[in-house]
């Protein structure tokens, strides 16, 4: 059974784990104000929070495309709509932002704009509009113009501080963003006494956020084995230089997790390029590795740290092996059926050692990678101690540069070396002309974002006009 509270009302419920949320609530639960866009996460119309139980008894709300989450997944949680949003006499504050900066037209988006925006005001983000923009990131309008959306959210921000910056929930009530049904919701999830569902079915699903675009039909019907709840597939240590983090943990784990970003202080900004809010809220890292896609944003990110990963099957022996060993071409790689990717570990940089990631797409957010790329190097007075380098969008796999990484060992750092590397770079690649552009557009931008890592890197060394004349 699937325990969970929608708004305000407690749900027990045998249907299938695998039919879609939105799919629950709009023709289960009759609350047709979560809309039907695209179903492929990439509109927001159907956005819903999903509120979490932490351990000190306290919620985290966040906002999740329900189109593409299985049912099971809302099991132990709060799970908000539009309705769930409403104050018994008037428009919340983000409904009235909305209202009177005429950020709304046919209306269709603005249920998921408003989930986002009361998402937002529930979540830890500091209250600035930079902040409140990523939140609807994934909401696309297309009749209103975003100016008066950014107006609604200028006015959000502007009354979410005069409130309080801290955001407490019962503050949110007192000042018109929430219900007053939300406090006492957790102690309503304590009451629920949710032990885990046992889960059978050969379809491994996490965050659902690749498998329930590609084969819903399958899912909807069918037994999956949830399990982006599986404690043993979560949390990010670091443990004497080594980072070992879960499977299961998300982008917005990582986007959320002190340690990591002051490791990569560009951690966030490397973050913003994948997908959207309501995406990352659910896109975990064991998903985007097993997906395979050879444009997987994250599997290009954890190839350049020279990372392993950790295999684990169903009587629970492990085996370790290098990611940049994993894939054997295109969509296979070393996992039978019934092996979960457990943990992925790779060394922490030292204090030598920069990283940065690159991707070019034809939208900044929502969109995939048409080439995607990473480095590691270790530089040590001028001279590349290592260097890891992978690139996406090229290849049949996610690929590592294994020829073009060994080159840059022990070479100086300077023009000719970045120059003759790019040359063994071409080498190693195959791209495919497809809607992402073409074979000569990708090598292209192989070059260009290879070039990028070094003028990003090393600013005061080199800049792209050192490069243009060889474009
Ligand atoms: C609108 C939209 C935008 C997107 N944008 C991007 C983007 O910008 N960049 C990007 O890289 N991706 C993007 N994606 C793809 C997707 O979000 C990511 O690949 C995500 O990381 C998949 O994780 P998941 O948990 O949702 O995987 P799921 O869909 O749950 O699973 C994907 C596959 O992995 C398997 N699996 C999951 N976890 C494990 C595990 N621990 N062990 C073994 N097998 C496992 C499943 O069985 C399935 O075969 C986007 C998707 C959508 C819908
Ligand atoms: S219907 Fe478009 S994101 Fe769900
Ligand atoms: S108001 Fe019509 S789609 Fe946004």
């Amino acid at each position: 059974m699937i325990a969970f509270i929608l708004n305000n009302k407690t749900i027990k419920t045998h249907n299938n784990a695998g039919m879609t949320l939105l799919d629950f609530v709009r023709y289960e639960q009759r609350l047709t104000g979560t809309k039907i866009g695209c179903r492929e996460g990439d509109c927001g119309a159907c956005t819903v929070l999903v509120g979490t139980l932490n351990e000190k008894n306290t919620i985290s709300y966040k906002s999740i495309t329900s189109c593409i989450s299985p049912l099971g997944n809302a099991h132990g949680k709060h799970i908000v709509t539009i309705e769930g949003t409403n104050l018994p006499k008037e428009l919340t504050v983000t409904q009235s932002a909305i209202k009177e900066n005429h950020a709304s037209q046919c209306g269709f988006c603005t249920p998921g704009f408003v989930v986002s925006l009361t998402g937002f005001a529930l979540s830890e983000s500091k209250n600035n509009s930079e902040n409140a923009l990523d939140a609807i990131s994934g909401n696309i309008c297309r009749c209103t113009g975003y100016k008066s959306i950014e107006k609604a959210v200028d006015d959000i921000c502007e009354k979410l501080e005069s409130a309080d910056s801290k955001k407490s929930l019962q503050t949110l009530i007192d000042n018109g963003f929430i219900p007053s049904y939300f406090s006492e919701i957790p102690e309503r999830l304590n009451q629920l006494q949710i032990k885990s569902n046992p889960q059978s079915g050969m379809t491994y699903v996490s965050g659902g956020t690749d498998l329930y675009v590609q084969k819903a039909d399958n899912l909807i019907n069918n037994t999956v084995h949830l399990i982006s709840d599986d404690d043993s597939l979560k949390g990010i240590h670091i443990d004497d230089n080594i980072c070992t983090i879960g499977a299961g943990t998300t982008v917005t784990d990582l986007w959320n997790h002190k340690a990591l970003n002051t490791v990569f202080p560009n951690l966030k900004k490397h973050l913003k390029l994948v997908s959207s809010e309501q995406i990352r809220n659910m896109a975990s890292l064991g998903g985007n590795f097993v997906n395979a896609s050879p444009i997987g944003d994250m599997t290009i990110f954890f190839l350049a740290l020279n990372s392993n990963i950790t295999i684990i099957n169903p009587e629970g022996n492990e085996r370790q092996i290098p990611l940049n060993q994993f894939y054997k071409g295109y969509k296979t790689f070393d996992l039978k059926d019934d092996e979960l990717i457990k943990d992925i570990q790779f060394e922490l940089p030292s204090r030598h050692t920069k990283f940065n990631f690159e991707k070019v797409s034809k939208r900044t957010h929502l969109d995939i990678a048409s080439v995607n790329s990473a480095i590691s190097i270790t530089v040590k007075n001028n001279s590349i101690e290592d260097a890891y380098v992978s690139i996406g969008g090229v290849s049949a796999i996610p690929k590592y540069l294994f020829k073009t990484s060994t080159f840059l060992n022990g070479k100086p750092l300077n023009k000719t070396t970045i120059l003759e590397a790019n040359e063994i770079l071409q080498s190693e690649i195959s791209p495919i002309s497809d809607v992402r552009g073409s074979s000569d557009y990708k090598r292209l931008l192989a070059r260009q974002l290879f070039f990028a890592h070094f003028t990003a890197l090393f600013s005061h060394q080199f800049s792209l006009n050192d490069f243009v004349q060889h474009a």
